[in-house]
C-alpha cells in the first residue's frame, strides 16, 4: 500500500524487517543499546556482531548513561541487507499520562532526521514500541504516521519511507490509520 507525502513515498508492507534493502532500517532498542529481544534482537542476530561492536563504541563515546527515550544513533547494517542501521529508544506504555505520544513522536522524527543527516534516501521502521513496550498498536499508529507525514512534508531529502509491519493484525490497523491520514495515490 503507498501513499504520496510530499515528494516521498509513504509505503507499508507486511514482513520481517531484517529482509528490507532500505538504505537504513530502524531498530527498536532500549536505552542499553546492547540487544534485546523482537526487532532488536532479529536486528542484531542476523546484522552480525559488528552492530553490537559499533553500539557499544556509541555508549561508550557519546551515551555513557544509556541512549534517552527518543534520541536515535546509527550504526552500519552489519550482514543485513540495509546499509544501516538506525536505533532509537520508544517510550514503554504506562498509561498514557507520561508523554509517551510525544516521546513516540521524537523516535520517529529523530531517526528521520539522522537518515537525511547521513543523505539517506529510504529508511523502514518497525511498528515501535508496539511489542515488549506495550504501546497500544491503534495509538502508536496514529503517532507514527502523523510523525513520518510531517516530517515528509517539512523536508524533501528522503524520497521513501515504509512501515514494516510483522503481522496482517498490525498492517490492517497502520493501513486504516494511514488512508485517515493521508490521500492514496
Ligand atoms: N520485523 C518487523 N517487526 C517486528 C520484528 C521483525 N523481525 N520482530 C518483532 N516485530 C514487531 C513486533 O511484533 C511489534 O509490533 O515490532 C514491534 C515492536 O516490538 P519490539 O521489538 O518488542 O519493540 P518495542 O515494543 O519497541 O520494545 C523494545 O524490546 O526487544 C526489546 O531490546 C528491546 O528492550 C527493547 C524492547
Amino acid at each position: 500500500m503507498e501513499f504520496k507525502v510530499g515528494n516521498a513515498t509513504l509505503q507499508l508492507i507486511k514482513s520481517d524487517i531484517t529482509d528490507i534493502e532500505a538504505d537504513a532500517i530502524v531498530n527498536a532498542a532500549n536505552s542499553t543499546l546492547l540487544g534485546g529481544g523482537g526487532v532488536d534482537g532479529a536486528v542484531h542476530t542476523k546484522g552480525g556482531p559488528k552492530i553490537l561492536q559499533e553500539c557499544k563504541r556509541i555508549r561508550d563515546n557519546e551515551w555513557p548513561d544509556g541512549l534517552p527515550t527518543g534520541n536515535a544513533v546509527i550504526t552500519s547494517g552489519g550482514n543485513l541487507k540495509a546499509k544501516y542501521v538506525i536505533h532509537t529508544v520508544g517510550p514503554i506504555w504506562r498509561g498514557g499520562v507520561h508523554e509517551e505520544a510525544k516521546l513516540l513522536r521524537r523516535a520517529y522524527w529523530n531517526s528521520l532526521k539522522l537518515a537525511a543527516a547521513k543523505g539517506l534516501k529510504s529508511v523502514a521502521f518497525p511498528s515501535i514500541s508496539t511489542g515488549a513496550y506495550g504501546y497500544p498498536t491503534e495509538e502508536a499508529s496514529r503517532v507514527a504516521v502523523a510523525a513520518v507525514k510531517d516530517y515528509l512534508r517539512a523536508e524533501d531529502r528522503i524520497e521513501r519511507v515504509t512501515f514494516v509491519l510483522f503481522s496482517q493484525r498490525d498492517f490492517d490497523i497502520y493501513a486504516q490509520t494511514a488512508k485517515e491520514q493521508l490521500m492514496p495515490t
